[in-house]
């Protein structure tokens, strides 16, 4: 069975931000019409650019940018719903413009920490002011431009911190050195080197570093197709792995970033049957291609630091797959997690004991003890779009019976999730 899956989220806000800042037309194709989008793209248009709406198919938009010095102050408060993303990338472009603005969110995003890209983006010289809670959004951002460079050690490998920075220099006219623990995803740095920023990457004795060259004023329109949501795919091949859809399932035309995929060696650890094919096209800066699971004989795993960072957004599912494998599923090093959409240790092992899985909080991941059991209760997915989705799959195998208090919480990321899974467990029934 194949599925397409909606685009890919983070290349999604970056393409709308670029496209934006991008002096003429670009043309994208794919992008995803879901909340976190939705929430960049009305920010974008409250600076002043005349974004279309998002086509709900994926059809081609042109969106004629305004430039990098081309932004305008709003008239409101710009506010970014639940997505950490398109708040922290706009940070670092509002620093380096000459507008002022306030950002507001919903408040699972007024909880996550900002210090982490405030800190950098005020040693550029950035005059940001804390609104409410010290370290948090509201964040009221003044005139600050041009920015000062900037050599960045962060202490935690996030895009969003390396994104942020990397689009302050690039818009305040800064060199940016960022330099972060282990590698985090590199779809800015794909992005800029495709358009000819000089942008070159590293790795170090402190990790992974990335710098952005002398800065040029113009940047040049994108002609891309945003892949499918990878991260959106692992909860339909996990739902094939598990049995749900009684056969095997492929996921196609999904992004292949090495710095997304290796849930794909997690699941294979776990026993899960995976054929990856990578057509090489030449034509994109972000490798493609289809995924196929099958079902499988799922058993449990190590899950390690190391990895973490590249296997971070699938956590949640990892977790919920091993609810239901043999033996035992560790998660270590991992505490990122508690500063996600929602602190999604304490939801993970909230919601799998509620289901009566055996179930080691730690401060940094958990263990779970797998179990053949049918799994039965209510879940509270605290405001998260991938635990609802995590525990959706869950609810889907077995003899299962398990009910989610807010569904509607998977259009953050993935429209359509509830009526897909629900076609693909008939199929199996047919
Ligand atoms: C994202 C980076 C990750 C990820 C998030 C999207 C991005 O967050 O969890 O869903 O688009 O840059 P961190 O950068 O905070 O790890």
């Amino acid at each position: 069975m194949k599925v397409h899956v909606p685009g890919d989220k983070s290349i999604t806000q970056r393409v709308l931000i670029l496209s934006s800042l991008a002096s003429g037309e670009s043309r994208v194709r794919g992008l995803l019409y879901g909340g976190d989008a939705e929430a960049t793209a009305r920010a974008l248009r409250m600076l002043g650019v005349p974004l279309p709406s998002i086509p709900r198919d994926g059809s081609e938009v042109s969106i004629t940018g305004v430039g990098l010095d081309g932004l305008k102050s709003p008239s409101q408060d710009l506010d970014l719903g639940n997505s950490g993303t398109g708040a922290r990338l706009l940070l670092g472009v509002l620093a380096g413009s000459e507008v002022v603005a306030t950002m507001v969110g919903d408040t699972s995003l007024q909880a996550r920490p900002m210090h982490r890209v405030c800190d950098p983006l005020e040693a550029m010289g950035a005059q940001l002011e804390y609104l409410d809670v010290e370290g948090h959004i509201p964040i009221r951002v003044d005139h600050s431009h041009p920015l000062r460079s900037i050599e960045w050690r962060s202490p935690v490998a996030s895009a969003q911190v390396k994104s942020s920075i990397l689009l302050a220099g690039l818009v305040g006219g800064a060199r940016t050195i960022v330099t972060e623990p282990r590698r985090s995803r590199d779809h800015t740095e794909r992005l800029l080197a495709q358009r000819g920023v000089a942008i070159s990457t590293r790795d170090v004795p402190e990790g992974h570093q990335v710098e952005l060259g002398d800065p040029s004023n113009v940047l040049s329109p994108l002609d891309f197709s945003v892949p499918g949501d990878v991260s959106s795919a692992a909860f339909i091949l996990a739902l094939a792995a598990l049995g749900g859809a009684g056969t095997s399932i492929t996921t196609v035309n999904v992004g292949l970033n090495p710095t997304r995929t290796a849930f794909l060696d997690v699941f294979a650890r776990m026993g899960v049957s995976l054929t990856i094919e990578e057509p090489d096209r030449g034509y994109t800066c972000e490798p493609q291609g289809s995924v196929t699971a099958n079902p499988s004989e799922v058993h449990g795993t190590d899950v390690i630091a190391e990895e973490v960072p590249s296997v971070i957004d699938e956590l949640p599912i990892i977790a919920a797959m091993g609810a239901c494998s043999k033996g035992i599923t560790t998660i270590r090093g991992a505490g990122e997690l508690r500063v996600k959409e929602s602190d999604r240790i304490h939801s993970l092992v909230h919601n799998l004991r509620m289901l009566g899985v055996e179930v080691t909080e730690y401060e940094d991941g958990l263990e779970i003890e797998g179990t053949s059991r049918p799994l039965t209760g209510r879940i509270q997915a605290f405001g998260d779009h991938r635990i609802a989705m995590a525990f959706g799959v869950l609810a889907k195998v077995r003899k299962n019976h398990i009910e989610i208090d807010d569904p509607t919480l998977s259009d953050v990321s993935f429209p359509g999730f509830w009526p897909l899974l629900d076609a693909l467990v008939q199929r199996s029934h047919t």
